[in-house]
């Protein structure tokens, strides 16, 4: 097993796919999709751009059907919810389909979508893809950041250094270490900063730049929420290309 970690959507290489390719988005599309599929939603479809969603939702039952637009931090225009996962009750969200456009998330997930076996990742449900990990032992995995708009963001890289540090812990029995399974330099750094951090993870994320923009949005509460660790038994994974179901074993 090899896990390489992309901090952006652009770093993700073109030219290869792996076993199993893993989108995180802790601030906030890949907590609100393990929400909502905890939730009971049916799936959570995703979508890069917003008129392709409006497009394709249109053709979606209207009551099974919830459109979550996110730019900027804030709620599209003409969306029934945002990107806040607190939001996401069993009365709102039980049985219905969302369609979801976010400024990063969506894109990373779309960056990966061909490959064998597409997971979301986020602080809440690391045990849950920490397990499927193990049962499955793919060769190649790669953990993809989703950034801002380009750019480097700590809660993801902290969340790909929860993730690697759990699976080293559970394959030490088997004789593997960190420097047997890291797949590059960023996979030992992401590591380094989840050590560093794992008992102050909210402390982190209110530190991190889209943390500081969400609490100018007055979003402390979804920080709380999505810097917990383990606290959801869920795993999205990727049924057909976009559309992610909750995994049932
Ligand atoms: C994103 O895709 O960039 C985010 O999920 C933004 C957010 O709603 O916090």
């Amino acid at each position: 097993m090899k896990v390489s970690i992309f901090h952006t959507p652009e770093l993700i290489p073109s030219d290869s796919q792996p076993d199993c390719a893993i989108a995180i988005d802790v601030l906030r599309a890949t907590s609100t999709i393990s929400t909502a599929l905890a939730a009971g939603a049916e799936a959570v479809q995703a979508f890069s751009s917003m008129d392709e969603l409006m497009r394709v939702s249109e053709q979606w039952p209207a009551d099974r059907r919830l459109r979550a637009g996110e730019r900027g931090g804030a709620k599209v225009e003409g969306c029934e919810m945002g990107n806040s996962p607190l939001a996401c009750t069993p009365e709102l969200v039980g049985g219905k389909r969302l369609f979801m456009s976010t400024t990063n998330g969506t894109r990373c997930l779309e960056k990966i979508q061909h490959a064998k076996t597409v997971l979301a990742a986020a602080l809440i449900n690391r045990a849950a893809i920490v397990q499927y990990l193990l049962n499955q032992q793919p060769d190649s995995i790669w953990i993809a950041g989703s950034g801002w708009e380009g750019s480097y963001s700590l809660e993801d890289t902290v969340c790909a250094g929860a993730i690697v540090h759990s699976l080293s812990a559970h394959l030490a029995s088997q004789g593997q270490t960190l420097e047997s399974i890291a797949g590059n330099d960023e996979a030992f750094a992401a590591v380094a900063l989840y050590t560093q951090w794992q008992d102050r993870l909210l402390d982190l994320l209110c530190h991190a730049t889209h943390g500081q923009r969400l609490l100018r949005l007055d979003c402390l509460d979804d920080l709380k929420y999505c810097a917990q660790l383990d606290t959801l038994d869920v795993l999205p994974i990727q049924r057909e290309l976009g559309v992610l179901v909750k995994h049932t074993a």
